[in-house]
């Protein structure tokens, strides 16, 4: 029975020792009684999220401990405290994944259990990207937009390279970051990719900031393919496996996101979208925040979809399709919104942006609007005109426009290339490399603590709100 007050546990240890956990947690006067004895962790889950105890005892060999575990319980209002009887102890990766007490042996664990200063992190479920603190010093840009191929993808391919190229003279900020430094002591891994036909593509240029590309589109990625990278490696989810069971370094990082383009690595996505359940979690939380330490800049390709449904059962455990939009959205410094420059793609643009105010998770109001493929032929004459009128009209916006480039987008298709290295004078290459500039002028208007609090950037004060 439970007596009053008493710290209910559940028990997941695995071997003899779990007979000894039970028998001196158990001991009269101990304050604490055993509500669970656990067979494995699938049994710890269901008995945390069925409110059966409020402690989980877990060896810290427990197959299935992880980021994602531990989040779980975390979220069902239960602390995790691990027995880690090993030689060798554990305690960086236990840290990593979030456990909240380590005890070396059976004897050392009823004062860790009974230590009321431990308690679990907030009991309430969280959104994506709500779980893990911010440290590094780069900088993340999520790149999303409504279904109907706005052009996601080649924003996010196009302002990764821009992004890389540095700063213009006026907007340099004289200042070098850990990456830089990092990647110059040679501390980050050799330059895996070649390009087909030969010569590494990435040591060609000059590279002045360092970026990751990142598709965390789970409807359709195609980043890699697109920079016809011929490995079906899927970066990411290989960053969120390390992820989920212990501290992820930058080094491992960097494997997982070979240099590509001068300054860029790649991390590149699930490759066939039926695996999109290896992108959510905690564990993607923590890699969005450790790319901050390996790169000046992380611009996020993601999925289209900010399904309803979906956010409504946020509290639910099952993982979630669009879990690695919205975790990247959340954790994005700017967001920038794409949409297509045609009256369907208008529509659907306007739309987005407010099924982007609506959804739970908290996402930054640094926001840049981009009106993409702008052409008479779709909006009639003057399209730069109409577009600017249409989206001040309809959603009190202004955006960014980049005209429609058909024969030097198909080129880089076709090549596998960006357009710096196929059609360098197209003007889709320069609307991006300005769009990089406005990236950078938000973001430094940010980081000194601007007053201006807009969701809008670029929008005149009287347009607002
Ligand atoms: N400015 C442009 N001019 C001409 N063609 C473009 C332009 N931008 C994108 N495209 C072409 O439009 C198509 C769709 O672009 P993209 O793949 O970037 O869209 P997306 O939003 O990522 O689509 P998806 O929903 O498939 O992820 C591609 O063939 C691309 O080459
Ligand atoms: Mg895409």
């Amino acid at each position: 029975m439970t007596g009053p007050g008493a710290i209910t546990v559940l028990c997941a240890v695995l071997g003899p020792a779990e007979a000894d956990v039970v028998r001196s947690l158990g001991e009269p006067g101990t304050g604490v009684t055993v509500t669970r004895r656990c067979a494995d962790l699938t049994e710890l889950l269901a008995a945390a999220e069925a409110g059966s105890g409020r402690t989980a005892v877990v060896s810290a060999t427990l197959p299935g401990l992880g980021r994602e575990a531990v989040a779980r319980m975390h979220q069902a209002g239960v602390r995790v405290v691990a027995l880690d009887e090993a030689p060798e102890p554990s305690t960086d990766r236990l840290a990593a994944v979030g456990a909240d007490g380590v005890a070396r042996t059976v004897e050392d664990l009823l004062p860790v259990v009974r230590d009321e200063t431990i308690v679990p992190p907030a009991a309430a479920a969280q959104p994506p990207g709500g779980s893990v603190a911010r440290t590094g010093r780069g900088r993340l840009v999520a790149v999303w937009g409504p279904v109907g191929a706005p052009g996601r993808t080649t924003t996010a391919i196009e302002l990764a390279v821009a992004l890389a190229a540095g700063p213009s003279a006026a907007d340099a900020p004289g200042r070098h970051r850990r990456a830089n430094l990092l990647a110059r002591r040679g501390a980050l891994g050799p330059v895996r990719r070649r390009a087909p036909g030969g010569g590494s593509r990435a040591s060609r240029g000059q590279a002045r900031e360092q970026v990751v590309l990142a598709d965390a589109d789970t409807y359709g990625p195609c980043v890699a393919p697109r920079l016809g990278m011929l490995d079906d490696s899927a970066g990411l989810a290989g960053a969120v496996r390390a992820a989920g069971v212990g501290p992820l370094d930058v080094e491992t990082l960097a494997r997982h996101a070979p240099v590509t383009l001068p300054g860029v690595r790649v991390l590149g996505g699930i490759g066939r979208p039926g695996r999109w359940a290896e992108l959510s979690g905690a564990a993607l939380d923590a890699v969005w925040e450790r790319l901050r330490d390996l790169a000046d800049w992380t611009v996020i390709d993601t999925g289209p979809v900010l399904e309803t449904d979906e956010l409504l059962s946020y509290d639910t455990r099952a993982p979630q399709r669009n879990a690695a939009t919205l975790g990247a959205l959340a954790a994005a410094d700017v967001v920038v919104v794409v949409g297509g420059g045609d009256p369907i793609g208008l529509q659907r643009l306007v739309r987005g942006l407010d099924d982007l105010a609506t959804v739970p998770a908290p996402i930054t109001p640094d926001r840049l609007v981009v009106v993409n493929r702008v052409r008479a032929a779709a909006v009639g004459a003057n399209p730069r005109m109409s577009v600017r009128a249409a989206l001040t009209r309809f959603a009190g916006v202004d955006a960014h426009l980049v005209p429609d480039d058909p024969a030097g987008l198909d080129a880089a298709l076709l090549s596998g290339r960006t357009l710096s290295e196929c059609a360098p004078g197209s003007p889709v290459r320069a609307a991006f490399g300005e769009l990089a500039q406005q990236v950078r002028q938000v973001v430094r208007a940010r980081s000194s603590a601007a007053a201006d609090t807009s969701p809008w950037v670029g929008i005149p004060a009287a347009s607002r709100g």
